[in-house]
């Protein structure tokens, strides 16, 4: 596998597969990677610093406070050189404190202080990965810290168990970790509904009501979410060849119908479409000719689907939706959320000039409407898209919490 050679930071805490790492330095040294091993005080039980350093052709690090002379907090100096951190095995203890925040070794502040990113491959019994707090733990990592688990393998257990808690092959975390593919996708087994562009209805055949949406955000929250595991649906304006189910759609009605056709079976839907409040009411057969005086359309009101859905949806599906303003953006993206009754609202202000319509950067303020409230900075729409998709699994689980307690 070629990629551009990477300082990596492996961290390995106490488990027995700790001795499959001597191979994976191995291997990622051959490849041309730069691999620097941390090791927890208790891993020093099943491997021993000697053959890691020969391997890595680097010290190994396990103490907090280095005799080494250097610049910085050896910490500070790690994480800040590393191109991403890897931590393997990753126990129940170390996911656990990782999920906290706590710091009592090397690798933990390591952790805390990197803006690179990391990668844990859990390995243990199986009964301690299926337990709540492990499992919960590793939501927390994902959807909160936006780590990426290599998830572990059904197996024979050192422990004498069967089932899931084997570290993943050594080839499938340098795959991972190398092509920086996502094997954690929180909204694994969810329908997603999205719909993206503007709607157009037509005056006659040459002409339309339309609006400046492109489509790009819509898409790449489509994109982000498919990435996540989801099985998307995305109902769009513009043509988009995707891997994923796309229909595409021009009015406001056609739009309606194909989301009421599809929203049963959806566990979500992100309204990022620009939707036309109003439609000629009539649509002209034939091309309307100038002529010496001026031209009134009567227009007639669509259907607002939005708070359609909101008002009938079941209790256990999401609807996210988005409000462009020109004024008091915050103040009218509120009252939208509570007016049509969905989960999400992603406002942005259209007055600011090379942003959100037809650029590939946005910059939303998300209100969801048990009161949270996040305000993304001028960001590239593809960020901002997996932010809220981030969103949307956590919103998923907030409801599968509510329902077990
Ligand atoms: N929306 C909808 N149906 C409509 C109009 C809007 O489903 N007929 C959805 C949009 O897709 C968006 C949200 O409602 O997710 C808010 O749309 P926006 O255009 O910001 O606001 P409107 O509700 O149309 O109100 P206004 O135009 O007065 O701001």
């Amino acid at each position: 596998m070629s990629t551009k050679p990477k300082n990596i930071i492996l961290g390995i805490s106490a488990g027995i597969a700790a001795y499959r790492m001597y191979d994976l330095v191995n291997e990622l040294k051959k490849q041309g990677h730069n691999v620097t091993v941390v090791l927890t005080k208790d891993a020093k039980n099943f491997v021993s610093e000697l053959p890691l350093k020969v391997l890595s052709g680097n010290p190994v690090y396990s103490e907090m406070f280095c005799p080494k002379e250097q610049n910085k907090p050896i910490h500070i100096d790690l994480a800040d050189n590393a191109d991403l951190v890897l931590v393997a095995p990753a126990t129940a203890d170390i996911i656990a404190k990782m999920a906290t925040g706590i710091c009592d070794e090397l690798i933990t502040n390591i952790l805390l202080a990197t803006t690179a990113p990391v990668y844990l491959a859990p390995a243990m019994n199986t009964n301690m990965w299926d337990h709540f707090t492990t499992q919960k733990n590793i939501e927390t990592l994902v959807t909160k810290i936006g780590y990426k688990i290599i998830a572990p393998e059904e197996g024979d257990l050192a422990c004498g168990y069967s089932g899931v808690g084997h570290i993943a092959p050594n080839e499938r975390i340098i795959k991972t970790i190398l092509l920086g593919e996502n094997e954690v996708r929180p909204l694994l087994g969810k329908k997603v509904i999205i719909t993206a562009g503007g709607t157009r209805e037509a005056i006659d055949p040459v002409r339309y009501i339309g609006n400046k949406s492109s489509g790009k955000m819509g898409i790449a929250i489509a994109d982000a979410a498919y990435n996540l595991g989801a099985d998307v649906v995305l109902i769009s304006t513009v043509y988009a060849e995707k891997k994923y189910q796309v229909i595409e759609v021009e009015t406001a009605q056609e739009l309606q119908e194909v989301i009421e056709a599809e929203f049963d079976k959806a566990d979500a839907l992100i309204m990022a479409a620009a939707v036309s409040d109003y439609k000629p009411m009539k649509t002209s057969k034939q091309k309307i000719k100038k002529k010496n005086e001026d031209l009134t359309l009567e227009l007639i009101k669509n259907p607002d689907i939005l708070e359609i859905l909101g008002r009938t949806k079941r209790e256990k599906q999401i609807i996210v939706g988005f409000s462009a303003e020109s004024e008091e953006m915050e103040k009218n993206a509120k009252e939208k959320l509570v007016k049509k009754k969905i989960d999400m609202i992603v406002a942005n202000d259209i007055t600011v000039p090379d942003l959100g319509f037809g650029s590939d950067e946005n910059a939303v303020i998300i209100l969801t409407k048990d009161g949270q409230r996040e305000c993304l900075q001028r960001q590239p729409k593809i960020q901002i898209a997996k932010h809220i998709c981030q969103k949307l699994a956590e919103l998923f689980l907030s409801i599968k919490e509510a329902k077990e307690v």
